[in-house]
């Protein structure tokens, strides 16, 4: 078997892993679907579910991979001491890897495109702004470039380990990242007219707005945003090696995630009612409003902005390929870059699917671009379902002394309530959810 990589330093772990959670969820896709499922109330089933699903299950897949030391696969079986059932969490979650960073790919493209398009500045008024995005989201050539550009990063970032490269890469952007978006979000604030507007949109509830495919997606968000259901948190545990406190290192990147989430809502949401535009438009959302501020602020912000973006998205990238590409290294014995180049390169022959707007199909009812449909059913679906064979295996399944041996007391209250939630409350609420949304109950 090949030498496993090792994170350099704790530090330097827990910036991977917060690069790994903070990406396009937080800044592109928590905004866009708070706006189309109408502010405050879904804002605060979201952070319900962060805290009763989310840590609780961050805490576990830790735990698994720390211990284990192995791809998610292959972590349940050492664990287990067979060929096992729960064996399941991991290739469902290799499966997610592979739908997720095939149209991850896909915005983050986008995101490319915007470096240049700042360069050369936005002008003209919002309406012809917004139809800008438009023009690249539907151009076939544009958005297969941007594509193969940014799968063609992450795999040369995956190839080069994850000591070299995807913690060196962590340290530096993670904290670029945080200072331009508390800027951007002050300037929303303090500055903007639309600012007061979208601090009561975003943390006003109104439940009459709460569909229950609004409660499914916060669900699905929770994972999503935290990288979690498909074992990415267990491949980043196994790199661990050094003993550390697991529960305190879950803690820091989930409040790291949603700080910056709710930072880009607040920031993005304040241009929304400034300029009067559409809360609910899309997954076009940051690339049709930021842009206007840009326009008069000039490449100096936009050029940093869209260039920080990329690199959150290509922090997140590199995990999710990375889940995929450690399952051959341990288990078949590949060296890295063969894993690498193969699982790599058949992503981005998936990602054409959702690259091409053009191409759609019924699905729900209605008909829906690739891009949709793997976007909804695997937030929605397949990370939940990984996560909850997730909780169920270490609420249930682990062994008790090789928890507390995690870092944790049996005494302190923390590790009661969290093993509590973790055997009860998580299960239950992604079970009713998951079953509510396909319609069964
Ligand atoms: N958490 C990432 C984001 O919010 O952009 C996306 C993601 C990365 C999801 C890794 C799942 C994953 F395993």
């Amino acid at each position: 078997m090949a030498t496993r990589g090792k994170w350099g330093s704790r530090m330097g772990f827990v910036l991977a892993a917060a690069g790994s959670a903070v990406g396009l969820g937080n800044i592109w896709k928590f905004p866009y679907i708070t706006g189309v499922y109408g502010g405050g109330a879904f804002v605060l089933v979201y952070l319900g579910f962060i805290l009763v699903v989310g840590l609780p299950i961050m805490i576990s897949e830790l735990i698994v991979g720390h211990r284990s030391e192995k791809n998610p696969i292959g972590a349940f079986q050492n664990l287990d001491g067979k060929k096992s059932i729960w064996q399941a969490a991991g290739w469902l979650g290799a499966a997610s890897g592979f739908i997720i960073l095939s149209f991850y790919s896909v915005v983050a493209g986008q995101a490319m495109a915007y470096i240049f398009k700042s360069f050369a500045g936005f002008s003209g008024s919002p309406d012809q702004i917004v139809a800008k995005f438009a023009e690249l989201k539907t151009n076939p050539l544009l958005s297969i470039m941007w594509h193969t550009i940014f799968m063609g990063l992450v795999i040369s970032i995956v190839i080069g380990g994850v000591k070299n490269g995807i913690e060196k890469w962590s340290k530096i952007l993670m904290p670029a990242l945080v200072v331009l978006l508390l800027g951007l979000t002050f300037y929303g604030v303090f500055f903007s007219d639309g600012g007061k507007t979208a601090l009561a949109f975003m943390f006003k509830p109104d439940f009459s707005k709460l569909s229950s495919e609004a409660i499914l997606s916060a669900l699905g968000h929770a994972f999503f945003t935290l990288s979690l259901g498909m074992g990415a948190m267990i491949t980043y545990g196994s790199y661990l090696g050094k003993k550390i406190n697991l529960p305190r290192a879950a803690l820091t990147v989930v409040f790291m995630d949603t700080i910056i989430a709710l930072l880009a809502g607040i920031a993005i949401f304040a241009l929304v009612f400034e300029y009067n535009m559409e809360p609910a438009a899309g997954p076009g959302l940051i690339f049709e409003t930021l842009p206007v501020l840009f326009a008069q602020t000039g490449p100096f912000i936009s050029v940093p902005f869209f260039l920080l973006l990329t690199f959150a998205a290509l922090t997140s990238g590199i995990s999710l390929l990375e889940v995929v590409v450690s399952y051959f290294i341990d288990e078949k014995g590949w060296s890295r870059l063969k894993s690498t180049l193969i699982m790599g390169g058949t992503i981005f022959f998936i990602g054409l699917l959702p690259a091409l707007d053009k191409i759609q199909v019924m699905f729900k009812g209605k008909r829906q671009s690739f891009f949709d449909i793997f976007d909804f059913v695997s937030t929605n679906y397949m990370l939940p379902t990984g996560g909850l064979i997730i909780a169920l295996f270490v609420g249930w399944k682990m062994k008790k002394n090789i928890i507390e041996s995690e870092n944790f007391n049996s005494k302190d209250w923390y590790y009661n309530a969290w093993r509590f939630i973790l055997r009860f409350i998580t299960p239950i609420a992604v079970i009713i959810i998951i079953l509510h949304g396909l319609e069964l109950i």
